[in-house]
């Protein structure tokens, strides 16, 4: 049985994981009991994950018992629903550079979930958290230089085949230009990196000027 499940209600669809943390919340989202078990509704307008799926990105990009490597954790929102897909079989290791923010990670994330590890370190120095191959890298960490911060960690840590999740925030790389521009521009960047982009999937209504690219290596 997968950990996400869809429900439609009212004509809208809802995503829901398999919460690993029986009875938490991360951020304040509901929790439901579905055939016995315990699931919590994962908001697209506050997750681009959740966003990126509901827009088309194949619901299994992410599998159970995957190694993730995720930079940008923040607090821990789409985070915390990586961990309820990979299981307990999984590994989430967590990145993220502000300690502030790091430490609401390690509370709200890390401290209810044996599959998550959380550094503190700058994803542009991977040598912080050098770790053995991962699956998926998932990239959300709105720098200008960000596509090849990211190219670099995969280069170090993706296994061949592996999945790069790369979420694209067009202000972020250039205020002025075409959020579409910049899209083709950090496209074009991955394919000289040498990696074969799968879809673009831009994410309004759930976030504006925003895209997920998923390439793979
Ligand atoms: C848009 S938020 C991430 C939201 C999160 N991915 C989610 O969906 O719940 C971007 C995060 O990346 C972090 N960040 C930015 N640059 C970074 C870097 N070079 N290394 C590590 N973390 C970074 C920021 O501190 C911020 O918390």
């Amino acid at each position: 049985m997968t950990a996400i499940r869809r429900e439609d209600r009212k004509g809208r669809t809802f995503l829901l994981t398999r919460n690993l943390a029986k009875g938490y919340r991360v951020y304040n989202e509901e929790l439901q009991m579905k055939d016995g078990e315990e699931y919590r509704t994962w908001d697209p307008f506050r997750s681009k994950l959740a966003a990126a799926i509901l827009k088309g990105l194949p619901e299994d990009v992410i599998r159970e018992g995957d190694r993730v490597l995720y930079l940008g954790t923040s607090t821990g929102t789409t985070p915390s629903h990586v961990s309820d897909i990979i299981g307990e079989k999984g590994l989430l290791i967590g990145v993220e550079f502000a300690p502030r923010v790091a430490r609401e990670f390690v509370e709200n994330v890390a401290r209810q979930r044996k599959n998550v590890i959380p550094y503190v370190a700058d994803a542009r120095d991977p040598s912080k958290y050098n770790i053995s191959k991962v699956d998926v890298v998932y990239c959300d960490i709105a720098q200008p230089d960000q596509t090849e911060i990211a190219m670099e960690n995969c280069r170090q840590m993706l296994r061949e085949g592996g999945k790069l999740l790369l979420v694209v925030k067009a202000r972020s790389i250039d205020v002025l230009k075409e959020p579409a521009k910049v899209f083709g521009e950090e496209k074009t960047r991955l394919e000289d990196g040498g990696f074969r982009i799968l879809s673009i999937i831009e994410l309004s209504p759930f976030e504006k000027d925003h895209a997920l690219i998923y390439a793979t290596n």
